[in-house]
């Protein structure tokens, strides 16, 4: 880092990283996708792009029209590529993932539980069901991201992260060791734990939104619907434990936004989407966290080079640079789309850092 310091305080600052990508991100269709592209690609180079959409991205051949809306909503010559994913059902074909996979198609497979999120109702009942897909996928070496928490009723929403670890993905792990697994979103510290200790084929991404706020944020002094999101932000001390993971500089533990858009409408609401809208101010937020963590030297690890290492993929040629200014740095509140106002997310803490 390229920093004049001055009696301890923080001065103005420079870092250059290889441009960074988002392993896990929600784009949407039609004129939100249109809307909230630009907040994506003004600082990532890639991003794996959900498959939830209504109706869901269940083929390779869905996929690939998808990645066509998304092609010519950027802006010519973006640099942007966005990586497919299929969403996985009951009725998936095991040789259209290895087909989708193999042509470059689709670069992972994404396994909503049913009923756990957003737009999950088609996802997957019981897992021995796709069994006969996930021993294909990791016969070829194509990664399954999970949304991991179990559903049901009768678990506590906030237990629903180490509730399906203990119940539904230790156990697919040892059926399948050689699946390549990403626990997205981790909430928990029992999901840092067991992710750091679990070998080569086990990884997780991290949010910007779990780094900076817990439930306290979401429901003391007042119900924020903005902050709400699934998984939900857990107690403190599991924030605590996903900021150390994240600037660990740990090799399987990487940025995955979850940046997912919902319009105001949507969100304040009596029965509001789950979802924290964080694309456009997501790389400065997380500069932040590690500045405040004493890990500047970590950062490109989390934003650009771990998660291309787990993916089997090149890490990114170009770069961007980070600033750090004197005064706090300012972000929209909201951005407008043709299908309504997104809220920006709202750190709560000033951040000092901008992307020239
Ligand atoms: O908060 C969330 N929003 N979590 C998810 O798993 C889905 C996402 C969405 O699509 O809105
Ligand atoms: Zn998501």
């Amino acid at each position: 880092m390229d920093k004049a310091d001055a009696g301890g305080q923080a001065e103005t600052a420079h870092i250059t990283i290889l441009r960074p990508d988002d392993w896990h991100l929600h784009l949407r269709d039609g004129g939100l996708l249109s809307g909230v592209l630009p907040e994506s690609i003004r600082h990532f180079a890639r991003a794996l792009v959900m498959p939830n959409l209504q109706p869901p991205v269940v083929t390779a051949r869905d996929a690939l029209n998808y990645r066509k809306r998304i092609e010519s909503a950027l802006p010519p010559e973006s640099g942007f590529s966005p990586l497919m994913t299929l969403y996985l059902t009951e009725s998936t074909d095991p040789e259209d993932v290895a087909a989708a996979h193999g042509d470059g198609v689709i670069t992972a497979v994404k396994l909503y539980p049913a009923g756990a999120t957003t737009h999950s109702e088609s996802g997957v009942r019981e897992v021995h069901r796709v069994m006969p897909v996930l021993e294909r996928m990791a016969g070829i070496g194509c990664p399954l991201c999970v949304h991991g928490e179990v559903p049901d009723s009768d678990v506590d929403v906030f237990d629903r992260e180490s509730v399906f670890i203990e119940n539904v993905l230790d156990p697919l792990r040892r059926e399948i060791p050689d699946l390549r697994i990403v626990l997205e979103h981790v909430t928990t510290a029992e999901g840092v734990d067991y992710v750091g200790g679990g070998g080569d084929s086990l990884a997780a991404t991290i949010t910007v939104h779990h780094l900076l706020i817990n439930r306290n944020h979401i429901l003391a002094g007042g119900i924020r619907p903005h902050y709400y999101c699934l998984p939900v932000a857990k107690r403190e001390r599991h924030r605590l434990a996903l900021r150390e993971a994240a600037v660990s500089g740990h090799p399987r533990f990487f940025l995955g936004t979850d940046s997912a858009p919902h319009c105001v409408a949507d969100k304040e609401t009596a029965k509001g989407c789950a979802g924290v809208f964080t694309a456009t101010n997501a790389v400065p937020c997380v500069a932040q966290v590690f500045e405040d963590e004493g890990s500047l030297g970590t950062l490109e690890a989390f934003l650009s080079l771990n998660g291309a290492a787990f993916y089997g993929l090149p890490t990114n040629h170009s770069t961007i640079t980070l600033t750090r200014q004197h005064e706090p740095a300012s972000f929209p509140a909201c951005i407008g789309t043709t299908a309504g106002p997104v809220v920006v997310f709202d750190p709560g803490i000033d951040i000092y850092w901008t992307v020239a």
